[in-house]
């Protein structure tokens, strides 16, 4: 008898009986694909574990949930201070970036806390994951390992060992034998993630699920479990560095905002603490035009980098511009604020920008720095050697305040320099400071005058 199919979509998981170009739910083209249809698996049910009754809001206590502390610093910060029990996160991130690595690191050094942790690898053998871990150092005795893809079986094994933490790695490559759809497909990895959810939330497990991200930049069934999971890490390198991001895109248990920095090494993924001295390391040491330092800002941490651009006489009719790391449109606009303002030809001239060390940086504050970047190519003049720009510019090429200029500042004087160009508008609250010259400047003139 020839089964029953679905049409799911691999992004949303809407399902239809119909085969459709475009996904009506979320709008996503060429993302349904056919799969055996199911009967409603029993997992639904049970997810409704606690008849809790309706309280008052005023009598519930606001103490935050237990964490454990990763005592990897890059990583507590990004879970918003460690990692809180029972709860359900995801890490995605490409084939090969990682995430296996970290996990394992993050695993020893929880077990170094007595804690028990259980990590089943799907995809690696026991002698693989072996190799890793001397590699790792990762030899602490409650660390306990399985490879094993059947959730049914690791669902059992979890529950004879009742582990702190449990990791899955990877949620693509385990399947449950109630499915008769293959490891990976939306159902699979929708059915599995629910299961071990309720496992987690039931024995209070905190449970993380490694996902690998496809080529189109999302992971496999993703939205389906990102509205299921607590927290969402994405691992992630820019260009092909040494060094790899990790950032939360959804954390029930603190902010987005924060990232990890780590860099790949042979003993492992070593954490970089002094994220402004890593970026600043290829620095020239002497003056060079078509540079200027930034102090930009993710979350609670500032870190320094360098802005580079290169402006050259274009034979195009419409010249080149060309941003890495920074959005594209801004910087076309803000050539154009410093044409309008400073009166020159960008309009004959290839314009290229860059974020060194190949970071991707998305706030408003490192505006002054690209604009003064590209003026000192220009003029090919460089800019003092040991000064730190700060400031969004606003259209009419006025300078706005930017926030916490406190710790950009502070940041600065850390790693040496020895003047700060900020927006007029931050002086007023502004401590001060003897270690270092702080100039305000209201306008992208007046800074042009001031530097040049
Ligand atoms: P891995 O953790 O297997 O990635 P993922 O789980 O995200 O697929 O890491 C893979 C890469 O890291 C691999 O190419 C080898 C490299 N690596 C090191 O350079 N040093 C190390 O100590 C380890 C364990 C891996
Ligand atoms: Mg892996």
């Amino acid at each position: 008898m020839k089964k029953k199919t679905v049409f799911v979509c691999a992004e949303c998981g809407y399902n239809t009986q119909k085969w459709l170009g475009q996904c009506p739910s979320c709008s996503q083209w060429n993302t349904l694909h056919e799969e055996i249809q199911e009967k409603t698996p029993a997992v639904h049910q049970d997810l409704v574990f606690q008849q809790e009754q309706p309280r008052h809001l005023s009598n519930i206590s606001s103490e935050n949930s237990p964490r454990y502390q990763i005592k990897m610093a890059e990583l507590d910060r990004v879970l918003g201070g460690g990692l809180v029990q029972g709860s359900l996160t995801l890490i995605g991130g490409e084939p090969g970036i990682g995430k296996s690595t970290l996990l394992l690191q993050m695993m020893n050094h929880l077990s170094s806390q007595k804690l028990k942790v259980f990590y089943i690898s799907a995809e690696e053998s026991l002698n693989q994951l072996k190799l890793r871990a001397d590699r790792l150092g990762a030899s602490q005795k409650s660390l306990f390992v399985l490879s094993e893809t059947n959730l049914e079986r690791i669902m059992d094994q979890t529950q004879k060992m009742s582990p702190h933490v449990l990791v899955v790695d990877s949620i693509q490559t385990i399947f449950s034998s109630e499915l008769e759809s293959a490891p990976g497909t939306v159902a699979q990895i929708r059915h599995c993630a629910a299961r071990l959810m309720y496992l987690a939330k039931k024995n209070n497990i905190s449970t993380i699920l490694v996902g690998h991200v496809t080529k189109e930049g999302s992971l496999a069934g993703p939205r389906v479990l990102e509205h299921l999971v607590d927290t969402v890490l994405y691992f992630d390198n820019d260009a092909s560095l040494s060094f790899r991001i990790l950032r939360a895109t959804k954390n029930r248990f603190g902010s987005t905002h924060e990232i990890g920095i780590f860099e790949m090494s042979e003993v492992g993924l070593l954490e970089i603490h002094n994220a402004s001295e890593f970026f600043l390391s290829e620095r020239a040491q002497n003056q060079v035009a078509g540079t200027a330092v930034v102090a930009s800002i993710e979350g609670t941490r500032p870190f320094l980098v360098e802005i580079q651009s290169l402006v050259s006489a274009s034979h195009l009719a419409s010249p080149r511009r060309t941003a890495l790391g920074i959005d594209p449109t801004r910087v076309s606009l803000l050539l154009a604020v410093l044409q309008k303002a400073v009166g020159v030809e960008f309009s004959t001239q290839d314009v290229y920008v860059n974020v060194a060390g190949g970071l991707k940086i998305q706030e408003r504050a490192v505006d002054l720095g690209i604009m003064l970047s590209a003026l000192s190519s220009f003029r090919n003049a460089p800019l003092q050697h040991n000064i730190c720009v700060i400031g969004e510019v606003g259209l009419t090429g006025e300078l706005r305040p930017v926030r916490s200029i406190e710790s950009r500042i502070q940041e600065a004087t850390k790693l040496g320099f020895t003047k700060c160009l900020i927006p007029l508008k931050n002086m007023k609250k502004l401590k001060t400071t003897n270690k270092i010259e702080v100039l305000g400047v209201s306008h992208i003139r007046e800074a042009v005058e001031i530097l040049f």
